[in-house]
């Protein structure tokens, strides 16, 4: 049976910009009760006003995701305040591409902090109740960076990994409970990701996708309970191509680098 929107409350990390303010409307336009988090006050008061034109119980929480016992308080609020959780859509992340000569393990921490640490103790947190009620889904943001192994940006790629198996393995605990956990996977997608401070320039030559088909691509997998979405879909295969020759794969992106090096 499909899984209705409507009158759904929905948490939304990182949704004060992006793919996660953008998730978040959508959710609202289809009529569930939307919760967003974020850091930046202002830009997320803008979204949440946004997102109560559709739907006025919305609400929102200033949290820092890098401060776990913050996650801990925030997944006690949003209970407190909305009864429970159908959806947890852990979309809050950060990149810090660095070429890892140049990469500090405090910068691998910081990034596993927010990437992977933080999204898998909220759902640590929320899954429970989900499991009570034999029905819930938990929707996390990966990245094609995860599977693809991105040059430049190996702690982020890293992070991602490790949340994608993580929902995977998790799953499967759950496979008969009702709770469904979906993996996404965009490529690039045109957000301030790609424009933040202390991060290498992106220098990867990819067509962006607009944040509204990032979007659609993940409402149309949660309404097929889709395990994994890849947004645009061709990085599938590309996915796939890799795992079937990771030395043609690997030494493939070498040459890329080495000629994008050499045009700058
Ligand atoms: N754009 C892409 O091409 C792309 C590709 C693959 C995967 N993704 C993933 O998609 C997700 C959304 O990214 P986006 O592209 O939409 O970028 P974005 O516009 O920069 O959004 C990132 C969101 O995460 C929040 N965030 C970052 N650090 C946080 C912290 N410490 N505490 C709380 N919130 C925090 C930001 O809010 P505040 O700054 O207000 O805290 C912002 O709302 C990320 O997980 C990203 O890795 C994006």
């Amino acid at each position: 049976m499909a899984f209705e929107l409507a009158d759904r409350n929905i948490l939304v990390t990182g949704a004060s910009s992006g793919i996660g303010a953008g998730l978040a409307e959508a959710f609202a336009k289809a009529g569930a009760v939307v919760g967003i988090c974020a850091r930046r006050k202002d830009r997320l008061s803008e979204v949440l006003e946004r997102c109560r034109e559709h739907s006025p119980k919305s609400r929102m929480w200033v949290t820092d995701l890098a401060d776990l016992s913050a996650v801990d308080a925030l997944a006690v609020a949003v209970l407190g305040e909305l009864g429970h959780v159908d959806v947890l859509v852990n979309n809050a992340g950060i990149p810090k591409r660095r070429h890892v000569t140049k990469l500090d393990a405090d910068t691998v921490d910081a990034v596993m902090n927010i990437n992977f640490s933080s999204p898998v103790r909220l759902t640590l947190a929320l899954l429970p109740q989900m499991l009570e009620r034999g029905e819930g889904r938990i929707v996390n943001l990966s990245s094609v960076a995860a599977t693809l192994s991105s040059p430049g940006e190996s702690a982020y790629d890293a992070s991602k990994a490790a949340l994608a198996v993580f929902s995977e393995a998790m799953a499967v605990d759950i496979w008969d409970s009702g709770v469904k956990v979906m993996v996404v996977y965009p490529g690039v997608v045109d957000t301030e990701l790609f424009t933040l401070p202390d991060n290498d320039p992106f220098t990867a030559t990819i067509e962006a996708i607009s944040i509204d088909e990032a979007v659609k691509a993940v409402l149309d997998g949660m309404a097929k309970d889709a395990m994994q979405v890849y947004v645009p879909g061709w990085f599938a295969g590309l996915a796939s191509s890799k795992a079937a020759d990771i030395e043609g794969f690997l030494s493939g992106t070498a040459e890329y680098v080495r000629q994008q090096n050499a045009a700058t």
